[in-house]
């Protein structure tokens, strides 16, 4: 449902992040992506929402292939959560950054309140709705951004770093959510464990490139192809 054909990208200080990628991702898949920093993780998912355009190459979803023209379109089916929280919440108040997205749904206010709640509350956010998302600590700014995403309930949810900053107990907590979604997800992630628990697919990438890809729990306890890859054996299989 996901296609990614042949994509490159070149920053304009032509820095080549993404040279020439493929990949095919399956309908309710949950594939994680790990490399070393700055292998080109978040630029190859900040395209697929379309927050990035293909320079070289196409990505489909569900048979749309991403272009200026139907952006719209794409924000409905591709939730992004970005690496850093601040480039997600950006009103004065947590309960508008929540509400936002529904109310350019056009979704009635009756029903924007009940889901705006619903999120907060699985998220145990609900006590800090009327504080601006500046005033949060990291952890509960990285929870917010998640609920920005997942109020909107796209057909694909996509995360970069989403366990950073967070404590153990709430590390657990996003394992468990995951874990109980229907969607499609895609998760970049330094923290091998996570993935381990979260993904059935792993795709190493390297210098813009796609290393390795295959079964999550095959890839992750190689530690030869991890090892060559600046990436090391998850902390469980150490
Ligand atoms: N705005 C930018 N302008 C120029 N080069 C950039 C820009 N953003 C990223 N890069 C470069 O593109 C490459 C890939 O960066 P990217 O952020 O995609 O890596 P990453 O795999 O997500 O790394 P990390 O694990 O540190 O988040 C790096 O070499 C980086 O220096
Ligand atoms: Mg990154």
């Amino acid at each position: 449902m996901i296609c990614i054909e042949e994509l490159s990208f070149l920053y304009p200080d032509r820095t080549k992040a993404i040279d020439g990628i493929s990949l095919t991702l399956r309908k309710g898949s949950a594939t994680g992506i790990a490399g070393a920093n700055g292998a080109g993780k978040s630029t190859l998912v900040n395209h697929l929402n379309g927050y990035y355009l293909a320079q070289q190459g196409t990505i489909s979803i569900d048979g749309v292939m991403i272009s200026k023209k139907n952006l719209d379109q794409i924000h409905k089916m591709v939730g992004l959560v970005f690496q850093n929280p601040d480039d997600q919440l950006f009103t004065a108040r947590l309960y508008d950054d929540i509400a936002f997205g529904l109310e350019n749904l056009g979704i009635s206010p009756a029903s924007v309140s009940a889901i705006v709640e619903e999120t907060l509350r699985q998220l145990n956010l609900w006590e800090l709705r009327d504080k601006p998302p500046s005033h949060l600590s990291q952890g509960e700014k990285r929870f917010a951004a998640f609920a920005t995403v997942l109020a909107m309930k796209p057909e694909v949810i996509v995360m970069d770093e989403p366990t950073s900053d967070l404590d153990p107990k709430n590390r657990r907590k996003l394992i468990t959510l995951i874990n109980s979604l229907d969607t499609t997800t895609i998760t970049v992630s330094h923290d091998l464990d996570f993935i381990w628990d979260t993904c059935q697919e792993v795709c190493i990438m390297n210098k813009g490139r796609i290393a390795a890809v295959g079964p999550a729990k095959e890839i992750l306890s190689n530690k030869e192809l991890l090892e060559s890859n600046n990436l090391e054996l998850p902390l469980r299989l150490q």
